[in-house]
């Protein structure tokens, strides 16, 4: 594991573009699994500045939608997608076409998700997750308890996940309670894996997942076991990590 502590998300943000910039220019078509979340927003601004300023080709990049809330469709404003879209494929210049849902809206969940995963394998596999941290571990919407063989899946959403995405939409009675994530599984094959944290909130839930056992109650602890991860925290996110207390 990489770990670094920046002073500020200021700096958070521009550690993980930088990531990103370096990842795209090596490979352009990379496949990438993208976080909507508040915290890697200033990163994918500082990508969309990088970009402006150096020419940086963003638009073969193949991404693939990390979570999305059951029932909703690409228009409605709480969808993820659409998150993700204005966040990121509109200043990245990324088609549609470029683009793996996952469609919430679709009539039959479980064939969309069992469609994902073989786009993930026609892909090659993911070069890189960037992942945020949900307060209780989630990864995506892989709720406790999960395990690291997870397929991406239906899931229902925990009452604190309910409670922390209901700033987002006025309130925790329009978040819906089903959402559609990619895998544990999915997630962990990542040949890289970038996981921001940002801010006081994140400091006891990261140092769980980093430092703590590794169980399906934390499913970010399970990055302690993949292959390649990146975590970038800022500096109050990384307050209770063992070798700062
Ligand atoms: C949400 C999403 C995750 C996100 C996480 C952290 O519930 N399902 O994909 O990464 O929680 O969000 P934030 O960055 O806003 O703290």
């Amino acid at each position: 594991m990489k770990l670094i502590i920046t002073p500020d998300y200021d700096e958070l943000s521009r550690r993980g573009a930088a990531l990103m910039a370096d990842l795209i220019a090596s490979k352009p078509d990379a496949a990438v699994i993208l976080a909507t979340g508040e915290t890697p927003m200033g990163m994918y601004r500082e990508l969309a500045a990088i970009r402006q300023r150096s020419g940086l080709d963003t638009s073969r990049l193949r991404v693939f939608q990390l979570d999305a809330y059951l029932g909703l469709g690409p228009d409605d404003p709480r969808s993820l997608y659409g998150w993700m879209k204005r966040s990121f494929l509109d200043p990245m210049q990324i088609p549609d076409t470029n683009v793996v849902r996952l469609p919430g809206d679709a009539p039959d969940p479980r064939a969309v998700c069992a469609a994902y995963e073989q786009a993930v394998e026609a892909a090659g596999g993911i070069d890189l997750s960037v992942l945020g941290l949900g307060p209780n571990g989630h990864l995506g919407f892989n709720e406790p308890p999960a395990e690291p063989r997870s397929p991406s899946r239906v899931i229902d959403l925990t009452e604190e996940s309910i409670e922390s995405n209901a700033r987002y939409w006025g309130g925790r009675d329009r978040v819906p309670r089903q959402a559609l994530t990619a895998g544990m599984s999915v997630l962990l094959a990542s040949r890289h894996v970038l996981l921001v944290a940002s801010g006081e909130r994140k400091a006891g839930i990261l140092q769980r997942a980093l430092q703590g056992p590794v169980t399906p109650q934390v499913p970010a602890s399970y990055l302690q076991q993949a292959p390649r991860l990146t975590v970038i925290a800022d500096q109050d996110a990384a307050a209770l990590l063992r070798r700062y207390s």
